[in-house]
């Protein structure tokens, strides 16, 4: 399967899956990474590595339509099966999830702290334990059909930096293992569940 990754800063969840990938059998193919924004390190990274990228700088654009649209221009460039949006900090609009199957990772257990400051508002509510999910987009924050998700419990002395390390590590690897399941197996949405496999109609 042809996947594009989008990355908004270190790209740690698309190292992982660019490390993943090189593997023949993992099913699945970084055919390109884009980013909301000039200068990240992810893009740095995936350039190193010889993977295609691109920028469509949100600024640029004064214009959030605009701004979809050149994404969805860039994405559809690459004919993906898959988009991941691994640590994208912006809302796709129709012109991408209506175009393209797009799974986000988040780092909370959903629905509880959807936003973007989902580990420091999972502190603040003194949680025991967070984690992780792994979704399917639709047009609304972190809302569309969950695909799998892993606990991470929070300790008595943890800040937001330590914290969100323990989930990123934890992310990576079912980000790896969902992508890779996905490319694989296929996949049906019924409502809000996810099924690995094609069911025939
Ligand atoms: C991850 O925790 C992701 O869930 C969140 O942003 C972080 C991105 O980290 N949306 P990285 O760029 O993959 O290192």
């Amino acid at each position: 399967a042809r996947v594009v990754v989008l990355i908004s800063g270190t790209g740690s969840n698309m190292a992982a899956l660019l490390e993943a990938a090189e593997d023949p059998g993992y099913g699945a193919t970084v055919v390109a990474v884009g980013a909301d924004r000039r200068g990240t390190r992810g893009i740095e990274l995936a350039e190193r590595a010889g993977v295609p990228t691109f920028v469509a700088h949100f600024r640029d654009y004064g214009d959030r339509a605009l701004w979809n649209a050149a994404m969805a221009e860039h994405i559809s460039g690459y004919e993906p099966d898959l988009v991941v949006s691994a640590g994208f900090m912006r809302i796709l609009g129709p012109a991408v999830v209506g175009s393209h199957p797009a799974v986000n990772i988040h780092p909370a257990l959903l629905p509880s702290f959807p936003g973007a400051h989902a580990v420091r508002d999972a502190l603040a509510h003194g949680v025991r334990i967070t984690g992780t999910t792994i979704h399917f987009l639709d047009e609304g924050v972190d809302s569309g059909p969950i695909i799998d998700q892993v606990a991470v419990p929070v300790q008595d002395d943890d800040d937001e930096a330590s914290l969100h390390e323990r989930i990123k590590a934890v992310e990576r690897r079912m980000l790896v293992d969902t992508v890779g399941r996905l490319a694989r197996e296929g996949w049906t949405v019924d409502g809000r569940h996810v099924r690995f496999g094609r069911t025939e109609q």
